[in-house]
């Protein structure tokens, strides 16, 4: 009987955000598929309980995605551990709720911090190990935020807009070596989801009602957001770059 091959085997990845949501269900699928992993996140047990599930081809490394320093970290890990990068996801989000007469300068810039310039670090660390892989490719987690509001986000509906120019300027800029792509999900059942109602009246209600305002009916799984991402990692998404992606169910096509 011919045994079929994992697609991603022999190739190294890093994710951000691995320990939870989307980056955790990433992280899952790149492991079924073979692949190398750095994962990143902030929480050091979930962290290695996470790397006791995948096996022994991954590595978790704590820290903040706003420190460049750790952006470079990360990257050398991926060098040291496995002598390649073939490829990122990056996940690591936060909210920063509140009004813009509300919300304080400190809290804007850390929202702007960890959303938006750790990709700047990330990638500035990354590009050069990047170049290097026949398969290169990143795919940046940005929202339907970046195209529309929600109440009292406006660090993070500013934060995952810029996402979306970063990505296009980065395809641009590392064409033909290194594919760079985003994604745009709606409503996804994770805990994020669960602290961005809280800006509603009624947080349940709120949740409740983003699954059912999708044309399928329903909120994302994370695992619906692993499958797109592990396609534009693919060799068979070879010809696409500088793309946006919503994910959402439908709500972007409702207007
Ligand atoms: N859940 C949704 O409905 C939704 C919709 C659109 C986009 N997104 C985006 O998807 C991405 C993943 O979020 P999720 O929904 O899986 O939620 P999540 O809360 O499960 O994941 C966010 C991850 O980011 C990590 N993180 C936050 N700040 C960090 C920091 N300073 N340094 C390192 N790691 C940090 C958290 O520890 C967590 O693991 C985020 O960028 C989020 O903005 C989520």
């Amino acid at each position: 009987m011919k045994t079929q091959s994992l697609k991603f085997e022999s190739k190294t990845y890093l994710i951000t955000g691995a320990t939870s949501g989307m980056g955790r269900a990433v992280a899952k699928a790149f492991a079924n598929e073979g692949a190398n992993l750095i994962l990143s996140g902030r929480n050091e047990i979930a962290g290695n309980e996470l790397v006791d599930e995948l096996g022994d081809h991954a590595i978790f490394l704590s820290g903040d995605v706003s420190d460049p320093a750790y952006n470079q970290k990360l990257v050398d890990l991926a060098v040291t551990k496995y002598g390649q990068l073939d490829g990122i996801s990056a996940n690591a989000g936060r909210l920063g709720l509140g009004s813009i007469t509300d919300l304080s300068p400190m809290e804007w810039h850390r929202t702007l911090d960890v959303n938006l310039t750790s990709i700047f670090y990330l990638l500035k660390a990354a590009l050069p190990v990047l170049q290097k892989s026949s398969q290169a490719s990143i795919t940046i987690n940005s929202s339907i935020a970046g195209f529309k509001s929600f109440p009292n986000h406006p660090a993070y509906c500013a934060s995952k807009a810029g996402l979306i120019a970063l990505a296009k300027q980065a395809a641009v800029d590392y064409a033909p070596k290194v594919r760079v792509n985003c994604i745009c999900p709606g409503p996804v059942d994770t805990p994020l989801i669960h602290d961005s109602a809280k800006a509603f009246p009624d947080p349940a209600k709120a949740v409740e009602n983003a699954g059912n305002n999708t044309l399928i009916q329903r909120l994302g799984k994370p695992k619906d957001i692993a499958n797109l991402v592990l396609f534009l990692a693919s060799k068979e998404a070879s010809w696409i770059t500088g793309s946006v992606y919503t994910i959402d169910g439908g709500i972007m096509a409702k207007g």
